[in-house]
């Protein structure tokens, strides 16, 4: 393949690119969405195996390193439960990372290309710059995995004068770049860039470390954007310019994504960087611990739930990580079409944080085939509660607890939360007292208007769906 028309195929695996991104920011797009991101993807893999600047002897390397990844990543992928994965993705991550740092080095020992003066300070930094976000975001993605796996607890580490060690890092990182740019022979700087990756993935696991659990979701965003921007150094590193467009797509939209995050939990986000939330006086052990009584509750029967619905004219129902662990999708959208055609005004609140990853519920609800338009954000139906009959909590906690509002001690406060306890009667329906991801208790199922229905969620919707067509 010529040069020109591997040019042409990156600008059009960009276009498809941006297309893709454009699609994926709503539901009834996000399908063709994806259609365009494979195909942009497909047409770019092979642009670069075809293009000018893979040999014919390189060609059997990159199938088998392609046979290899693909293999991993679609066993990866089919094993993986939809709980999973922010986990998994972390891990891709990671892995991002992990080539920036391999192929920063490769290019600085590469001795095929000879560079000199500005062109060779040029050529180095990049390399510098590249595997240092390699580092962090490698290190960083692989502690974000543990913690998002429930491998490393979700209580944040903090050591005395992290700040302080932080600035004594950023100064190092400084000092070995100047050191790699005056070097007198390569051996100089290879030391300089292995001090640096070192410093790199300590500052990682260091910044993961510190960040409490409730911030997790920024967390998995902002790793993104530094798998993007890792990319785009890679591209860069390989005067790849294929790469260095979609690193920046990846970079600024997970940057976005993280700005979005952080309204939506009302946090600022050098605050979540510089971690420690959630570790107030107030703030409970490690997540999903039981959370220490705090009243009576009221429990409800799935019977008695079904005649509550049957009585109402407003429902709306919340949907947290609990739905996805029960898998319950499916049975919420029978129970919505049996109450919709008996006239009642059923309506989904979504949290920007409910689950586990961006977007997680509603890729649930478009999977059991609820329509988008009944599927509503925080912000558009946070008003309706002191209208509606019955809001119905399905597997939430952190993201309907009132002490968000009114405590101002509570490590979640400030953050925004669907006023469910503000409808005439609420239900929540989880397993046991236990609390959520932020390990906060929830002085929603102690209020007078509430009821607990306790048990696995798949289950009790069942009950209830049985119940209601009786
Ligand atoms: P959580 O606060 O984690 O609460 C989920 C609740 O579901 C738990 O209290 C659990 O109680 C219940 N549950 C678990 N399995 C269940 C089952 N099979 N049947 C019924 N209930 C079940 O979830 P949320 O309200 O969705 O809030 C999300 C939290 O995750 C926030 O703190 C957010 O910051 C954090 N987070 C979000 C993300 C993103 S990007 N969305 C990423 C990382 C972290 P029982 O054990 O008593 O059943």
């Amino acid at each position: 393949m010529s040069e020109s028309l591997a040019t042409v195929s990156y600008i059009g695996a960009t276009i498809l690119f941006i297309l893709s991104l454009g699609g994926l920011s709503n539901p009834e797009t996000s399908r063709r969405g994806n259609l365009f991101g494979m195909v942009g993807m497909t047409i770019a893999v092979l642009a670069t195996i075809f293009g000018p600047r893979v040999t014919l002897a390189g060609v059997p390397w990159i199938v088998g390193a392609m046979l290899v990844g693909g293999s991993v990543g679609l066993i990866a992928a089919k094993k993986v439960q939809m709980t999973q994965m922010p986990e998994l993705v972390a891990l891709m991550h990671s892995l991002v990372g992990l080539a920036a740092c391999l192929v920063g080095f490769a290019s600085y020992i590469d001795t095929s290309i000879v560079f000199a003066g500005a062109e060779k300070a040029i050529h180095e930094l990049e390399i510098y710059v590249g595997i240092y976000i390699g580092a962090v975001t490698f290190s960083g993605s692989l502690i974000a995995f543990g913690k998002l796996s429930g491998k490393i607890g979700g209580k944040p580490m903090l050591l005395p004068g992290r700040h302080v060690i932080n600035g004594i890092a950023a100064l190092a990182v400084i000092f070995f770049g100047y050191y790699l740019l005056q070097a007198h022979s390569p051996q100089e700087g290879a030391t300089a860039l292995i001090v640096m990756t070192v410093i790199g993935l300590l500052f990682g696991i260091h910044m993961v470390m510190a960040i409490g659990g409730a911030d997790m979701p920024v967390v998995v965003s902002m790793l993104n954007s530094y798998s993007g921007w890792a990319a785009a150094a890679t591209g860069f590193m390989l005067s790849n310019d294929l790469l260095i467009v979609v690193g920046a797509l990846v970079g600024s939209s997970g940057a976005i994504l993280s700005y979005i995050m952080c309204r939506a939990m009302n946090r600022n986000f050098i605050s979540v960087i510089a971690g420690g939330f959630g570790t107030g006086d107030s703030a409970k052990p490690a997540a999903g611990g039981a959370a220490a009584p705090a009243g009576e509750v009221n429990p409800i029967t799935a019977q008695e739930t079904a005649e509550l619905l049957k009585e109402s004219k407003k429902v709306i129902i919340v949907p947290g990580y609990g739905m996805a662990v029960a898998q319950a999708q499916h049975t919420v959208y029978e129970i919505t079409q049996l109450l919709r055609g008996k006239g009642v005004n059923v309506r989904f609140g979504i949290h920007p944080v409910a689950g586990r990853m961006p977007g997680h519920m509603n890729v649930l609800l478009a999977e059991a085939k609820v329509p988008y338009d009944i599927v509503m954000e925080m912000d558009e139906l946070n008003d309706d509660f002191p209208d509606t009959d019955v809001s119905i909590v399905i597997g939430a906690n952190d993201i309907v607890n009132p002490a968000a509002e009114d405590d101002p001690t509570s490590p979640i406060a400030g953050m925004p939360v669907l006023q469910v306890w503000k409808a005439k009667s609420s239900i929540v329906m989880k397993r046991s007292m236990a609390s959520g991801y932020a390990g906060v208790d929830n002085p929603l199922f102690y209020k007078d208007n509430n009821r607990m229905l306790f048990g696995d969620a798949k289950k009790m919707l069942d009950e209830v769906l049985t119940a209601l067509k009786t």
